[in-house]
Formats: C-alpha cells, structure tokens, sequence
C-alpha cells in the first residue's frame, strides 16, 4: 500500500473539532511541528468564520512553539497534559481557556490504556522513516508515541529529513502488559534493551505522511554561571563523601538529571568533578551537557527519553552516530521514567526546585501557589523512587526578592518523606534521619541564603512548640510580601 503522502494543510484538514490529538515527541525533542501550525491556522479560520474548533492534546511533555505555542495562540487546544514549557500556552492555561491536568509523565501511557482518560483519536508522530508495512521509526524523542499509534484510529506522520534514518536504531520501542497480567520490565541496568527499534502500526491507520524539513525547536541553555557552578561542586562534594563513606557503591550508580537550565549546569559541574568516576545515566530528558562529557568519557551511557539539546549537539550526534549509537537509548516515557525500574536500579536523582521549604517540601510547579510554571514532569517517578532523592535550586529569584526556601512552601509536589537532600550554592541540607526541627535548622544555616536566614529564624520564634512547628497565620507572609512590593526581603513576622 503506498503511503498517502500530502501537505501539512491537507493532513490538518483530517483533525476535526472535538478529536482528542496526542502528539510524539518530549521537551520538545522530536515533537510535531509543520501539521499542529496547519491545525492552528485551520482553526484560526475557522473561528474567524465563527465556528467552533478545539482539540484535546496529550504530548509526551513540552512541545515546541510550532505546536503549543501556535496551538495556544489560536485558542485551538480544550484540555491540555501532561507538561509543558511554552510561554503563550502558560498564559492560556493560567486564565483557564484550556484545562489543564499536571500529571506524572510515566503513568500519562497506562492511564491512557486503562481509559482514565478520554481516548486519543488522531497522533501525530515525527518520524525519521515510515514504511509501507507500518514501521515508524521516531526521531529525537519517544514520549507517548508507541501508545498514542496503537490506541488512535488515524495516524499522521511527520517524516522530518533534518533527522536522517540512521538514527533508526538509536530507540528501544516497548509497552508493558496492564494489571493484572503485568511483569517486571526486564531493565536492569541502563543499557539494556528489551524491546523494537521502531512503533510496529496497522498501515491502513496511516492516513497521511507529510514531508517537513525541521530542527529541533529546543532552546539554548543559560551558560554555567557562579551559582550553579557551586550547586555543582556541592552535588558533586556530596556524592564523594557518600561514595567515600561507602553509602554508594564504588562503582557508583546511574544518575537522574532534571529539566531545565539548572538541572543541565549542574550536571556539567558533576561530571568535571574526577572524584567521581564515569558514570552510567537512566533519565527522562539528555540535556547539552551529556554529550560533551560523553565524548570525554565521563558519561558511559545514557538511557532516556529525548534528546533535549541543541541544534549544534544533535547535529553532533547524526554526524558521529557509529560513536554514538551504542552509547545512548532512547525510550518511551514509561519506561525511561519507571518507578519500579528506578527503584531496582538504585538512581541518584538531582531535580530542581521552584521552592522549597525549611522542611524539606518542594514545589516543583506553582509560583506563588497559583499560577502553573511548567508541570511536575517526570520529577515525582524519580524521587519517591530514587536510592537518594536530591533537590537542587538557586537560593533566590529575581535578583534575590524571591527567597526560593520559604516557611511552607505555596504548592507541594514532592514531600518531605521523599527529599533527602537539598541544596543550593551555599551548601547542603542532608535531611535523612532527621526530624522536623532538626531539617529545619539544616537548611536554614546550610541552604538559606545568608540575607534571608534572620528571617527564618524569626519565623520559627514565633510558632508554638509541636513536631512541625508552623505559624499558620505567618507561613505565607514572604509570598504575600513579594505579591505586595514585589520583594520578600520587606516581610515583617
Ligand atoms: N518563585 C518564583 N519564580 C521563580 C522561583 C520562585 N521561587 N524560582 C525560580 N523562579 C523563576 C526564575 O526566576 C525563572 O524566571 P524567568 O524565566 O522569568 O527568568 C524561572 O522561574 C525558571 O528558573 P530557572 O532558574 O531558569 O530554572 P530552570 O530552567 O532550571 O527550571 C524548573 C526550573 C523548576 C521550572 C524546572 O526544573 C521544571 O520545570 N521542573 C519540573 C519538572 C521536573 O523537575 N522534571 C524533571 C524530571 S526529569
């Protein structure tokens, strides 16, 4: 059967009002960019026309402008989840004109199969290569994409030529069974693969297969600057003394790194770090900084669901795919994110903080407790499951009027009973094994920055004694303050 090649406006044309549209791709590596523009300008039409158009959306994450942006910007989207990263879509979201529902990004596939959630109608995958029999081969990023292709009824495919097809190969394709009949997924270390390099669909779904020549919209990195080049010693300090005093083992385990500006500079810092031996790393998103300590031999492999790097990195990659290839894998969300594979394998997770609070709370999310950033992402499978859970932020925001360490954070993502340890450029709170107040007088003189610290301790003298000691009255007067004048360094207890 040949393959029903067409336009973008022409496969726009097949998404109707109502379908419920999940897209391939993570953050936003290897998302569709050509037909969800053509979606968002039929759309923009067709409400000039005064006629109803939205789509529901799952993604595997972000996306990148062409897609929830332009989407965004034409009030085309009704609901929205799991993450996402884009400006005009944050917007949207805020003011309600699309619902969205934060989920953690390895249960988005189950809860889709289980039918937790309305039934994806339309997917729409970027592709390296498709073939007559339905082999679709993704390109830099997996997501949801294995599952969306099975469970729609019509499949769209961006066939992306800035992604050759040597990059079949670089996927490892697999969807567990459902309960009760589930086993184990047989990954026990990082390199292990367990399933098909490309999503296997019936062709006849294949409805339309539009050609794009794309990059990557993955938007550049902040460079390392002096404090997230000390949150990286601090990490990197804490993982030697824990490899020194035997709490890991010696041939040291595989790293979880987090999303975003942070997460990638720290990591940077920890593998300069020679104290700390090559390593292995089992994560969501491959950030720039993998791949040049990759090239140094500092990073052995990498296991993940994108790769969310820049044009110049990936460009990299294509170029020298014969170093590359047995070097990563790139997995669909489930499995790159799996609780029970982190747990067995013992990962050390690093995740940043929007806010933490004085006991080990963190909000991932919300600013000021209301208004959504990005989403939990993948943050939650890691850290309730890591062998040692460790949160990392900047100790202020905004040029230092956002305290990021508060009495009680606006929002909780992650709780107290998950984060072990936190830390900021000014040090390290370690808070296994330590109570309430104990946690609280670790981070306050450890974490805290020193401009802030009277501050809290202030707070605290003016609760009552119990295990927790909170003024419920006061807990929130730094988020108040900074709503107020625009700076918590004014809050008076
Ligand atoms: N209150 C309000 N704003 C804050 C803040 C706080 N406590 N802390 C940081 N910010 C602001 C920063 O000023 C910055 O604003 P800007 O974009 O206007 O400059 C923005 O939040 C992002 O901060 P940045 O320091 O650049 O952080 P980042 O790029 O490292 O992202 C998160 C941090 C928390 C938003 C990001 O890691 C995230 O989305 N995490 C949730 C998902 C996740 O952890 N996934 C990992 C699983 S693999």
């Amino acid at each position: 059967m040949a393959l029903p090649f067409m336009t973008a406006e022409e496969a726009a044309r097949l998404v109707k009002d109502g379908d419920v549209v999940g897209m391939g791709g993570f953050t936003p590596a290897g998302a569709p960019k050509d037909v969800p523009t053509a979606i968002a300008n039929m759309a923009e039409a067709l409400h000039a026309e005064g006629k109803p158009f939205k789509i529901g959306i799952y993604t595997g994450a972000s996306t990148g402008d062409s897609c929830d942006g332009a989407l965004a910007r034409a009030h085309a989207i009704s609901f929205r989840t799991p993450y996402q990263s884009n400006k005009d879509l944050r917007t949207e979201l805020n003011n309600q004109q699309a619902h969205y529902y934060d989920m953690h990004l390895s249960e988005l596939a189950q809860n889709l199969r289980y039918g937790f959630l309305p039934r994806p109608t339309v997917a729409i995958i970027e592709a390296c290569q498709v073939t007559e029999n339905g082999e679709i081969v993704p390109t830099a990023g997996v997501g949801i994409a294995p599952t969306i292709a099975r469970m729609a009824d019509r499949i769209i495919v961006e066939l992306n030529a800035a992604m050759p097809e040597t990059m079949r190969g670089m996927h490892d394709i697999y969807e567990p069974a459902d309960p009760p009949v589930r086993r184990e997924i047989p990954v026990y270390t990082p390199s292990d693969r367990i399933g098909t390099d490309c999503i296997k669909v019936n062709p006849k779904k294949i409805v339309a297969v539009v050609r794009t020549n794309r990059p990557n919209e993955v938007g550049k990195f902040t460079p390392i600057d002096e404090v997230t080049a000390k949150i990286g010693a601090n990490v990197a300090s804490f993982l030697e003394k824990e490899l020194l005093e035997g709490r890991i083992p010696s041939s040291f385990l595989p790293i979880q790194s987090g999303v975003g500006n942070v997460a990638n500079a720290v990591l940077g810092e920890l593998g300069e770090n020679k104290h700390i031996p090559p390593f292995e790393m089992y994560t969501e998103v491959i950030q720039d900084s993998v791949i040049g300590l990759m090239k140094e031999g500092r990073i052995k492999f990498a296991s993940g669901c994108s790769l969310t790097i820049g044009a110049d990195k990936l460009q990299d990659i294509i170029d020298h795919m014969d170093f590359f290839r047995d070097k990563i894998v790139l997995r669909p969300q489930e499995i790159s994110n799996n609780p029970e594979v982190a747990r067995r394998m013992g990962l050390i997770t690093i995740n940043t903080a929007l806010e933490a609070d004085i006991y080990g709370n963190i909000n991932s999310t919300h600013v000021c407790g209301t208004k959504m950033m990005n989403g939990i992402g993948g943050s939650g499978d890691f850290t309730r499951n890591a062998y040692i859970s460790i949160y990392t932020t900047p100790s202020t925001a905004k040029g230092g009027a956002i305290s990021s360490i508060v009495p009680m954070v606006s929002h909780v993502d992650h709780s107290e009973h998950s984060v072990k340890v936190l830390i900021t450029e000014h040090g390290i709170a370690d808070l296994r094994g330590k109570s309430p107040v104990q946690r609280a007088q670790e981070i306050i003189n450890n974490c805290v920055d020193p401009a802030y610290r009277p501050m809290m301790q202030e707070y605290l003298s003016k609760t009552k004694l119990a295990h927790t000691q909170h003024n419920l009255g006061l807990a929130f007067a730094m988020h108040e303050e900074f709503l107020k004048s625009g700076d918590m360094r004014n809050t008076k207890f």
